[in-house]
């Protein structure tokens, strides 16, 4: 099949190398000049597991080509799919923008009976819009079909060589039968339902997830009334079937680049639609103010951070990429530089994006016993491989005396770090 991806950022780079492993004739578009010369030269503009060497392999079949020209990319192809950014806009609707620019873009170049498919996040209702935008455009009959995207960051090639499923969501037999097809080679978990169930099911499964690292952290901040120990307590409830052991993160709240701006639009849209009582609001606000309240707790655990080294471990949002939209680091390193505190700050992976939207003073080190050295405060961020196997007495002996890890990541037993010579200050327990 020939296939153009457009908008060529985390999910587009990930999209278009699979897809042209499957054997499709894939052309990626963009309209970054930087980047697209960067891909044309098989580098991946940002960190993510596995990707380079796909992104090489594919090239150099033939399968994959890139480019920022809309004339070459669109005529020929078969199905034509928009992946460019959502963000929130101030009220925290999603902003359109970008995928309304797309559609008038490709439409003058559609071929007949092209599939365009709308992988980026938007809400429900948006593809009547955008029909009608490309309509207005073009005489030739189209289709509009939405695949929301589902991959993670640091784990985005298998993801998408093996998801768990596949939403396709159509109006016509005709997109169907063409994106099932595309579809089957990674999947037979395939669900066909309209438009705007699949717009739903994405932004259901974002704000669930967001749901529930709240709901954790709610109990973890009540654990610390009590001498429970919010780890514990998650082995109880995981055991039951009906909740499940993984995906618990008790800790600053979530980040990234998806679940603050799909809980901020699902939020949004349900003040539209006209339920203000949505729960999501609710989730929104609690973590908007998750971090301030866990960095004063710190605060009055630690007494000061006036005149304190602290060791920031990880700057990214999460482990195994180098993305730090919306990462607490962000939040945390001016917070403790408005404190007074110096900071000693390392990432295996993005220091370089980081430096760019951090205070001049922070000092960046090259590893975490770098940084530690003549700390008095150690903060783990991110639960990159590099952190959690840390030597601990090695680490308390190069820091000054009375060390401090404040384990914002639950990555250590309390008792372990203590035996090291540390203070040891977790998330609920
Ligand atoms: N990043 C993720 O983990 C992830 C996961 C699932 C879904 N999504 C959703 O997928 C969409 C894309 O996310 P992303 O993280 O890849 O975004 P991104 O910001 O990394 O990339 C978007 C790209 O679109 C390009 N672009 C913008 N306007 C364009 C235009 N008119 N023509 C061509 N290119 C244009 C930008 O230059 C940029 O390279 C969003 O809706 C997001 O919510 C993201």
């Amino acid at each position: 099949m020939k296939i153009t991806c457009i908008g060529t950022g985390f999910v587009g780079v990930v999209t278009t190398a699979v897809l042209a492993k499957l054997g499709n004739k894939v052309i990626g578009l963009d309209i970054d000049e930087d980047k697209i010369a960067k891909l044309k030269e098989g580098v991946v503009p940002f960190f993510e597991p596995g990707l380079s060497e796909l992104l090489i392999n594919t090239q150099k079949s033939g399968n994959l080509t890139f480019t920022t020209d809309y004339h070459l990319a669109v005529p020929d192809s078969d199905v034509v799919m928009i992946m460019v950014g959502t963000p929130s806009a101030p009220d925290g609707s999603a902003d359109l923008r970008f995928v309304e620019s797309v559609a008038e873009s490709i439409a003058p170049h559609l071929k007949e009976n092209a599939v365009v498919v709308i992988k980026s996040t938007v809400p429900p209702g948006t593809n009547k819009h955008i029909r009608d935008l490309i309509g207005s455009k073009t005489t030739k009959v189209f289709h509009l079909a939405s695949v929301p995207e589902f991959l993670k960051e640091g784990t985005a090639v298998e993801d998408t060589l093996h998801p768990d499923r596949v939403v396709i969501g159509v109006e016509d037999e005709f997109s169907k039968e063409v994106l099932t097809k595309l579809h089957e080679p990674l999947t037979s978990n395939i669900l066909v339902m309209n438009p705007e169930s699949a717009q739903m099911t994405k932004y259901a499964a974002n704000n669930y997830l967001a749901t529930r690292i709240t709901f954790i952290n709610q109990i973890a901040d009540l654990c610390e009334y009590n001498g429970a120990d919010i780890e514990e307590v998650i082995k109880g409830i995981g055991a039951d079937r009906r909740i499940g052991p993984g995906y618990w993160y008790p800790g600053l709240g979530y980040g990234g680049s998806c679940f603050p701006k799909d809980v901020k639009e699902i939020a949004a849209y349900a003040k539209k639609v006209g339920e203000p009582d949505s729960l999501f609001i609710k989730i929104n606000a609690l973590n908007e103010a998750r971090v301030s309240r866990k960095l004063e707790q710190f605060k009055k655990e630690t007494g000061t951070f006036s005149n304190k080294t602290v060791a920031v471990l990880g700057l990214s949002f999460k482990k195994n990429t180098n993305d730090t939209r919306v990462a607490p680091s962000l939040a945390v390193i001016p917070w403790l530089i408005s404190q007074g505190a110096t900071v000693r700050a390392t990432d295996p992976q993005a220091v370089d994006e980081a430096k760019a939207l951090l205070p001049k003073e922070v000092v960046y080190a090259k590893d975490a016993y770098a940084a530690a050295t003549n700390s008095d405060i150690i903060i783990l961020l991110v639960e990159w491989d590099d952190y959690t196997n840390l030597d601990l007495s090695r680490l308390a002996k190069l820091m000054k005396a009375n060390p401090v890890f404040i384990d914002t990541r639950n990555q250590y037993e309390p008792k372990t770090v203590i035996n090291a010579g540390f203070k040891y200050i977790g998330v609920g327990r």
